[in-house]
């Protein structure tokens, strides 16, 4: 079963594209498999309509600009609102007629963190509150927006996967000689998972100077947070106070492809610690993961006995009775999936045996 296509991941906001990115002109963007083209008006408020004009196919994305707020299709001119509804017609003198065929489907779009978030359907939820955006003690920086061939769960289980820190991570943070093991706390949290734990990591030189921290070794006080479904948040606290917080997202294009977004917080001062390092730093981090997750393939198991597990995968566990639940929650045909997960388990006991 491809996850991906169910329609309840439909029902929550995803960031697409910097607002930065836009102002360049119109962007397609599949999302779940929906062809997209993504854009702001003048004023910088973005929209998002279906990527095909209704008069004869063009898509939207392709050589469109944006006129007195609306989108200018590239084939004959006819302009679009963020509604959706056709405005000009350019060969047609006075009014446009109003009628459905005119118009173009559109979607609900919003502008929250410098990004476009998009929802295709009713949402179950807001787009997620994230500690520390609106705090004027912290700064934003902007990290990377690009594509990866990664599953979008797969990525959040990752965030919430502190094991793979010395393996991944040998060339930054971790230290593949000292596996990270630490007692980890895990704390209800409503619409996803969180849990905090202690880390000792390894500085090196450049993050030596991010975190002012001159000794080789130092410790994360980690809290981190997988919101559903394409969120996660990692709060670190470090010994001297500084807060660096990563806001990771990973907007699902299909079960294999994800638009990777990711931006920082922290309660220091660009004389302190150059975004530019910080957002090196972090990039080199995403790199490293970047490889493992590519390799993970598109699957992502409901069932907990499709595959090994270890102390440590407690979070990733959490998260997967969460989705697992979401999908019973939403699902019209709920007894055909519990009837697939049943069928699941009793191979991989079958295997196991
Ligand atoms: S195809 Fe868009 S205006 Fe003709
Ligand atoms: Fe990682």
């Amino acid at each position: 079963m491809d996850l991906m296509t169910h329609p309840v991941f439909r029902r929550f906001w995803y960031p697409t594209h910097s607002l930065t990115a836009l102002a360049d002109g119109p962007q397609a963007f599949t999302l779940l498999g929906e062809d997209l083209v993504v854009w702001v008006d003048e004023a910088g408020k973005p929209a998002a309509t279906r990527d095909r004009c209704p008069h004869r196919s063009a898509r939207l994305s392709v050589d469109s600009v944006v006129v007195d707020g609306n989108i200018r299709c590239g084939y004959h001119g006819w302009q679009f609102a963020a509604d959706g509804m056709c405005k000009v017609i350019p060969q047609l003198p006075g009014d446009v007629p109003k009628n459905a065929r005119n118009c173009v489907k559109s979607y609900r779009c919003e502008a929250r963190y410098g990004f476009a978030w998009v929802c295709l359907d009713t949402p179950l939820a807001g787009i997620p509150e994230i500690r520390h955006a609106d705090d004027p003690a912290y700064r934003q920086v902007f990290e990377y927006e690009e594509y990866w061939d990664a599953n979008m769960l797969r990525v959040g289980e990752n965030a919430l996967d502190v094991a793979h820190i010395s393996f991944v991570h040998r060339g930054t943070f971790g230290n593949e000689a000292r596996p990270a093991a630490p007692e980890l706390e895990l704390v209800p949290l409503e619409g996803g998972v969180n849990f905090r734990c202690r880390v000792p990591v390894a500085n090196h030189e450049l993050q030596q100077k991010n975190l002012q921290i001159a000794a080789g070794e130092t410790v994360r006080i980690v809290d981190i947070r997988w919101l559903s479904p394409c969120t996660f948040i990692l709060h670190f606290t470090y010994p001297n106070g500084l807060v660096h917080q990563i806001c990771g997202f990973a907007t699902p294009i299909h079960s294999g492809r994800i638009r990777r977004i990711q931006f920082a917080l922290r309660n220091d001062r660009e004389e302190d610690a150059p975004a530019e390092d910080v957002a090196r730093f972090d990039r080199t981090v995403a790199v490293e993961d970047r490889r493992i997750l590519e390799s993970c393939g598109s699957n992502y198991p409901l069932e907990v006995s499709e595959e090994a597990h270890m102390r440590l995968d407690r979070p990733g566990l959490a998260m997967r009775e969460y989705v697992k639940a979401l999908i019973l929650e939403h699902d019209p045909n709920a007894e055909v999936l519990r009837d697939e997960l049943a069928r699941a388990r009793a191979a991989a006991l079958e295997n196991a045996a």
